[in-house]
């Protein structure tokens, strides 16, 4: 399938490569930079797209996902593009409903339960994300090359959490209390998702995107002995599969695992598998850069989503010194976690600018 997919669709080749570059390890003239949730409601023309259609209608809509995912990118020299998706999606196709309320954020008003666990429609889910698919392929041709377009999934723990909880939660403890009660059931959950999560990440390379990223967005919930116990071994075999099913095709599509709060697992993120590792915002740029030293991977991360509320130059210092910090060496900038609505457009231009500015040798 996914040769025949490139045969069919030569897709216009990719003029700025620098982030696919570092995420292989390459040398490039600056810095790669993308923000995590670069497409959301912080940008007026986005507000805009939301009063006129629901969250759900943009992301299943390809002509409207691809408006969205192109929003940052006209106003700022980002260096990649995220397809205008969300980590629910997976849910919503093994048959939850997932509300988006406006205020509250997701909702999913019949959680998941021991009981009800034989409900999920795993037969067929990846076939119903297929507007995903079609999305990115809409946006690889309207993006003309510029710049790499990500796709990503959530994390079988993180949309574990989602799906138990029945939306957000302070403490994640009912999906805990599966973990800690029911072992068997929760690896059974985590399997599925974890199959269909692989499928879905394929899905998503076969139809253009270029690069992937995992949001384990709910590992700071978790300590070292759950994480290892329910987490590591499904994103080893998340970044293995993926691997090894595009193995014989011409694309070497990026793995990046970005697992929030989860610095009790830090240095294990090394030998999952992925190609860049997201660093959250909590973590010292100076010790990390240190640890991964001559690692065979990438890191992305992790300027403070409020640093952006800063003056100018106070947000141009802190992201200057993040950067010497890191060491240039196999460095993608990002903040370190996604941005928040409230985010001043100005702040992200001049983040944004500020990376560039900088020559590498
Ligand atoms: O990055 C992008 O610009 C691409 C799109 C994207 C969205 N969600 C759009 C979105 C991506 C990559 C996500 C990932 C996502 N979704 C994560 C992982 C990243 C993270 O922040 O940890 C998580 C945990 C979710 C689940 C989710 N979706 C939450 C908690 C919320 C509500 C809170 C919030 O930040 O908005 C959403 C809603 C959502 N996802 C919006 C957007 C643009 C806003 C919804 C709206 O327009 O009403």
């Amino acid at each position: 399938l996914i040769n025949s997919l490139i045969m069919q669709q030569p897709f216009p080749p990719l003029k700025n490569d620098r982030l696919i570059r570092v995420a292989k390890g390459l040398k490039t003239d600056k810095l790669p930079v993308w923000i995590m949730r670069q497409a959301g409601r912080y940008l007026p023309e986005f507000q805009e797209l939301r009063r006129e259609y629901s969250f759900f209608e943009i992301c299943q809509t390809p002509k409207l996902a691809c408006e969205a995912t192109l929003m940052p990118l006209k106003r700022f020299n980002l260096d990649a593009a995220i397809i205008f998706s969300d980590i629910l999606v997976i849910p919503q196709a093994l048959g939850m409903t997932v509300e988006m309320q406006p205020g509250v954020g997701p909702v999913l008003p019949k959680p998941l339960t021991i009981e009800n666990m034989k409900m999920l429609q795993v037969q067929g889910a990846v076939s119903r994300l297929q507007y995903v698919g079609d999305a990115i392929t809409t946006t690889r041709y309207a993006l003309k090359g510029e710049v790499p377009l990500f796709g990503f999934s959530g994390a079988p723990w993180t949309l574990m959490g989602y799906m138990i909880e029945g939306g957000g939660s302070k403490t994640m403890s009912k999906a805990k209390k599966w973990l800690y009660c029911h072992p068997e059931a929760s690896k059974q959950l985590l399997d599925i998702l974890t199959e269909v999560i692989t499928e879905f990440l394929l899905l998503q390379i076969e139809h253009g995107a270029q690069i992937v990223q995992v949001f384990d967005s709910s590992a700071e919930y978790l300590n070292r002995q759950l994480y290892f116990k329910y987490c590591l071994p499904y994103l080893r075999k998340i970044a293995y599969n993926v691997k090894r099913r595009i193995r014989d095709t011409k694309m070497d599509v990026p793995l990046v695992i970005f697992a929030k709060g989860a610095h009790f697992c830090l240095e294990e993120m090394e030998s999952l598998g992925y190609d860049v590792v997201g660093i959250d915002w909590t973590l010292d740029p100076e010790k990390v850069g240190n640890l991964f030293r001559d690692k065979n991977v990438t890191l992305q991360g992790n300027l403070d989503p409020c640093a952006l509320y800063a003056p100018k130059e106070e947000l141009i210092k802190m992201t200057m010194q993040m950067i010497k910090q890191f060491g240039t060496d196999r460095l993608i900038v990002n903040l370190g976690h996604g941005i928040y609505p409230d985010a001043d457009v100005e702040a992200v231009k001049t983040f944004v600018d500020a990376v560039h500015a900088i020559e590498l040798k």
